[in-house]
């Protein structure tokens, strides 16, 4: 799946050299504390662990978005046994707005689609515009709505969007 989209920007399957650096955009994004459902402090050789489990299984996938050989964005698929792949994805900051996010997404519903998945599924904080839009763009439909329902370290109850994409 590598070659060109956006300019500049190459998307491919993650590989373990990749992993420190998914890794610190992870860490990244979740210390900006309102985007992404983990917040700081990110249990880093955890986080690690995992990644290393999603690059090395056939359980997930991940993608990552390059510039120049630079990691810049990361999008993971959890593929379910009952034939969901669950979807999460971050751009780093100052990478946002370039296409980055589309590409990641044009190319993550070929990838589940290929691993035989029928339907992409996630969860986004009402208050992401940007998500929202890039998902909405993609065809994702708005399923339901959780109010009140992820505790945050402020001790904030937040509301989520539940969003799904069928594939068959
Ligand atoms: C959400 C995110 C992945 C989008 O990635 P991106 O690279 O910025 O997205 P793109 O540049 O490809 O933009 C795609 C579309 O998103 C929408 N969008 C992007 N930024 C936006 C903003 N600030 N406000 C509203 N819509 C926006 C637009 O519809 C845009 O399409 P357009 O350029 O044709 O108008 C990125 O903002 C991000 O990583 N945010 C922090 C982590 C996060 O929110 N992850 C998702 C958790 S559910």
């Amino acid at each position: 799946m590598r070659g060109p989209t956006a300019p500049g920007i190459t998307i491919r399957e993650a590989t373990l050299a990749d992993v420190d650096a998914l890794v610190a955009i992870f860490v990244d994004v979740a210390g900006e504390g309102r985007w992404i459902g983990s917040e700081a402090p990110v249990d880093v050789e955890r986080r690690r662990r995992r990644m290393v489990e999603d690059v090395e299984g056939d359980h997930a996938v991940v993608l990552v978005a390059e510039a120049g050989g630079v990691p810049v964005g990361q999008l993971g698929l959890d593929l379910t046994p009952y034939g969901v792949a669950d979807l999460g994805m971050a751009v780093a900051a100052g990478w946002r707005g370039r296409g980055v996010g589309t590409a990641l997404l044009a190319a993550a519903v070929e990838r589940a689609r290929r691993a035989g998945a029928h339907k992409i599924a996630l969860q986004v904080w009402p208050h992401n515009a940007a998500a929202l839009a890039l998902y909405e763009r993609f065809g994702f439909r708005r399923e339901g709505y959780l109010t009140r329902h992820y505790r945050r370290r402020s001790g904030e109850l937040w509301d989520a969007v539940v969003m799904g994409l069928p594939l068959d």
